[in-house]
This record gives structure tokens, sequence and C-alpha cells, in this order.
């Protein structure tokens, strides 16, 4: 079959590299996909915004599946296209994807669903939120509504940094429309993991879990990022808790969905704290985390065409969906002065190191080729995954590996998996 996927980060670059071992596949797109992805698929340059154009390219093809990975195309319904011109999609449809595009949404539903969650207000007003937040505790989370690439969150820790908070959200817009409403939460605390799960629309199978360095600097300093580094499984995330999550967050969080009529068919990211209270969700995403699938889908045993065709076609209840037995831990490489200012264009050594290796990877986050040469093309630049038989090793590995690969302004954590020292 004739496969394309929708995306060019790291993310699309594990999901293609895991589409390009599926023996039903011949032929992989990418839209506009990156310099590592152009190993497996034909990349040709057409935004993920631009439905109309990817549909007639797919067209033209003749693509059998589509895969819709960002969230951006999500939220503005490119997958609802492909669906309604008969081609099979991965992928949540516009009022489904609505879960991870606005945080009120998301709120509003795990309140009337008892899905566990921080306590929330939510505000279209900057006077209202300023009224309310000067009898609230401290500290309090203040959340933009809508997509802000990860970095519409803020901690208060003081009601000054909160007045400042919704001046920056409602009053001066700094997150763009996203800032029209704002949300304020409960501050909690606890460790966090993302688990990512399949659905089908009325089953849903978790995968193994991942956690997430979202801060720029060591010790989770900095500003908000796109997310610096990964590692899988978490040793914190028990079997007993994965029951609770899988009784009282994900089937709950699927069958309220369906029951509202937004069946969700694709990834369903649930962001957890494990709260002195329980589990609670932080967020949720609709679609695979960024670097979260890179250290997820390498440990997948399925053919990851099997399962997202389940998904598609509403037989999820017949994957026995596996991991292997091992760890994974990714180490973001990006372009110092990410997420504020950085250069671009510089040529990246090293990547052949990885051609004949098994168990190390390099996903392409923001690359492109330039006369022949892959360059830097972005503020993430490459994830450098590594397995392992555990975590320890795992991590070894991937440090190891981030040596194999130079350009000018490299940047990375050096603390990726630091929890894993803790348990
Ligand atoms: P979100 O995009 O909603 O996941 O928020 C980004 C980050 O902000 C999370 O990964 C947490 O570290 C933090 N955060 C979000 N909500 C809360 C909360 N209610 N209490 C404490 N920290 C939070
Ligand atoms: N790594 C977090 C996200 O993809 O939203």
């Amino acid at each position: 079959m004739k496969v394309m996927i929708v995306g060019g980060g790291g993310r699309e670059h594990a999901i293609t590299w895991a589409v390009a071992k599926s023996p039903k596949v011949d032929k992989i797109y990418a839209a506009p996909g990156n310099a590592g992805i152009a190993e497996y698929a034909e990349c040709v340059d057409i935004s993920v915004m631009d439905a109309e154009k990817l549909l007639s390219f797919a067209k033209e093809k003749e693509v059998d599946f589509v895969i819709v990975a960002p969230d951006d195309p999500l939220a503005a319904g490119v997958a609802d296209v492909f669906l309604d011109a008969g081609i099979r999609t991965f992928g949540p449809r516009k009022n489904a994807a609505i879960i991870e595009a606005s945080k009120a949404f998301s709120k509003d539903l795990m309140k009337k669903y008892n899905i566990p969650s921080a306590a929330y207000e939510t505000f279209d007003d900057a006077d209202a939120a300023l009224a309310y937040l000067e009898t609230a505790p401290m500290p309090i989370v203040l959340k933009a509504d809508g997509l802000a690439l990860g970095k519409g969150v803020l901690i208060c820790n003081t009601l000054e940094e909160a007045k400042a908070g919704v001046k920056e959200i409602m009053q001066d817009k700094k997150f763009g429309s996203a800032g029209n409403r704002m949300v304020v939460e409960e501050f909690m605390t606890g460790r966090e993991v993302s688990v990512l799960c399949y659905s089908d629309g009325k089953t849903i199978k978790p995968m193994t879990s991942a956690q997430d360095h979202k801060r720029a600097g060591d010790n989770d300093t900095g500003l908000n990022t796109g997310g610096m580094g990964t590692f899988s499984p978490s040793p914190f995330y028990t079997d007993e808790i994965a029951d609770f999550c899988m009784k009282n967050i994900y089937q709950p969080t699927i069958d309220a969905m369906k029951a509202e009529g937004r069946e969700f068919k694709g990834v369903l990211f649930c962001g957890l704290m494990l709260t002195p209270n329980g589990p609670k969700v932080l967020e949720y995403n609709a679609r695979f985390g960024d670097p979260e699938a890179q250290v997820v889908i390498p440990r997948m045993k399925n053919d990851i065409i099997d399962v997202m065709e389940a998904c598609v076609d509403g037989t999820l209840d017949q994957i026995d969906l596996q991991f292997e037995d091992n760890a994974a831990v990714c180490v973001m490489l990006a372009s110092d002065g990410y997420p504020v200012a950085y250069e671009k264009g510089f040529p990246i050594s090293g990547l052949d190191s990885f051609k004949d290796k098994d168990g190390y990877f390099a996903f392409h986050s923001g690359t492109k080729l330039k006369d022949g040469q892959v360059v830097t093309n972005g503020g993430r630049v490459i994830g450098i995954t590594a397995l392992g038989a555990d975590l320890l090793t795992a991590r070894a590995n991937a440090y190891a590996a981030t040596e194999w690969v130079n350009f000018d302004n490299k940047y990375m954590r050096h603390d990726i998996g630091k929890a894993i020292d803790e348990q």
C-alpha cells in the first residue's frame, strides 16, 4: 500500500521509520518531511496546513492510507478532509482533536465525567480573572486555552506573578488568540508521566509510558520548550497505577468523547501527574508526543500499520499491543539559543555512524538537505535515541551517541533521565 505522512519533525521520522518496516507498505510520501525522513519517503514540499494541496497530491498518487501527526493540522480538520474524500486516515477528526486544542473543553469534559484532574475556573475576561486571583491560593497555574506550542502554561508563585501572567496571556496576547480564554488551575505536585494510547473510538490501548523534559536547561531551569529529551518506560508508573488509569482515566475519556458525539480515533496522549492523591490528568494531546514518539515507537513490537489500520477500522480490540522489555532514552540536540533565537543552516556531520548500529537512532527534528549536505533547520535539530536492556544502559548509550554528531552551536541537556537515579 501507499502511505502518506503529514508532518516533518522527529516524531514523524520515528513514525516513518516504523511504517517503512511494515511488509504491507511499498511506497511512502511525506509532506513536508525532512532530511532524515527522506531516507524512507519521497518528500513533497506541501505545508501541513494546506489541506487542499495535500488532498490533491494524495489523490494524484493514489495514496491508500494517510497519517496526520502534528497538532495544528489535526485541530484545523486536515484529517476530516481526507476522511471525507474516502481516504483511510489515522488521526482524530477536528471535533475530537479539540480535546487538545481547547484546554477549557478538556477541563469541562473531565469535570462532567469525573475524570481526575486539578480544580479549575475558566475566564473570558481579564478583570474577572484578576478578581478571582486576589483570593486564590498560591502557587497557581494559568493556561492559555488554545494551542501554544506547549508554552502557554504559567506557574505563578505569588499574586504579583499571577497578575503579570493574566496580562501576558489575555491582554498582551503573548500566545495570540490562544489567550482569548484562560484556564486557572490548582497547582499539583508529583512525578509527571506521559502515556500515549491508541484508540479506535471505543477501545483504548495504552502504550508503554514515557517522561519528557520540557525546560531548556539542566535541572529543569530556563524556558519551556517542545521537549529536550525523553525516557521510556517511567519507573514510577507501576502496574497498580496503570490499572487505576485504565479504569479512571483512559477508558472513561474515550467513552466520554463518544458520548459527546466526538468519537476519538488516533493517539490520545495523557499527560499525568502522580499526585499524593492519585494520578491526575495535566493535559491531553490528540497525537503522538514529540519526543515521546522517539522513545516509545522503537520499543513497539507490532507492525505500526496493523495497529493504525485497526484504529481507523474500529478493530483495535483484536490487536495484542506489545512492547519490548527494554528501555529507551532520547537526548535532543538543539541549536544554542532555542527556544528564543538561534541560527540555522550549519552542516551536520557524523550521521553515517548510525547506519549500521542496531538500537541507535538519529531522528531528525529540524534538518534539511542543502546541496546534498544535511544542515540544521530548526531549534530542535536531531533527537538521539538509544535502546538498552534497562534505563541506565539506554541513557549511557544515548549520551555516547550524542558525541557522534556535530554541528555549530550544538546544544543539549546533560541530565535527561536524571529521575532514573531517584527511583
Ligand atoms: P501542560 O501543557 O498543560 O502539560 O503544562 C505544561 C507543564 O506545566 C506540565 O508538564 C507541568 O509540568 C506543568 N503543569 C501544568 N499544569 C499543572 C498543574 N495544575 N500543577 C502543577 N504543574 C502543572
Ligand atoms: N513532548 C510534549 C508534546 O509533544 O506535547
